[in-house]
């Protein structure tokens, strides 16, 4: 997928959470060369903090709790049509979508995950790596398929784990590398 030249390519980002990758894509989306705006933020947590984001910079919202999949996706799908959304950005969004829905918008869908894939897939990836005394992490963007973090990877950052990492240092550490990948491998597959 190509961005057109002076057109931005209409762009929802999904979210559970805290929303620091939401607010970095919303920023990113204001530069002259990003290839995307923001148009609709999607969370299927009602109290999701990082719904905060749609107010401040007056984006859409819309909570879809996705307890009943197949009902909420075609919801979901239905807005995505309606606002011509053509690239969809997860960002610490806790729901696995179905197969029917990845392949409805397929090679538009992708992720950030904090850790080096194939390794870690899945949650508490800091964990995981802190206890196995990994010297290496850092965070991938993907392609979303099917089977949970197992999309074709657009692009990785690694970074040193140090002895004195714990949970905290290095879910901060990982963030903050991966505020500079996302829009990094947004770039590359658009521009
Ligand atoms: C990030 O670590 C992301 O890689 C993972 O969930 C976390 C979301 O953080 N999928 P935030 O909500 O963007 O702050």
């Amino acid at each position: 997928m190509k961005k057109l030249i002076g057109y931005k390519i209409k762009t929802a980002v999904f979210i559970s959470g805290t929303g620091t990758n939401l607010k970095n894509l919303i920023n990113f989306s204001y530069k002259k060369n990003s290839p995307i705006s923001i148009d609709l933020i999607i969370s299927n947590i009602k109290k999701a903090k990082g719904l905060n984001y749609a107010k401040k910079y007056k984006i859409e919202k819309k909570i879809i709790n996705l307890d009943n999949k197949n009902k909420s996706e075609k919801k979901i799908i239905n807005i995505l049509h309606k606002k011509k959304i053509k690239l969809v950005c997860l960002a610490g969004f806790m729901k696995i979508l179905s197969k029917k829905f990845i392949n409805n918008f397929k090679g538009k869908i992708i992720n950030i995950h904090p850790s080096l894939l194939p390794k870690y897939k899945g949650l508490n990836t800091h964990k995981r790596a802190l206890e196995n005394n990994e010297k290496f992490s850092g965070c991938t963007v993907h392609y979303v398929a099917p089977k949970i973090d197992s999309g074709k990877i657009i692009i990785q950052k690694k970074i040193r784990v140090s002895k004195k990492d714990n949970l905290k240092t290095l879910r901060i550490k990982v963030l903050k590398i991966e505020h500079k990948l996302y829009p990094k491998a947004i770039k590359k597959i658009l521009t």
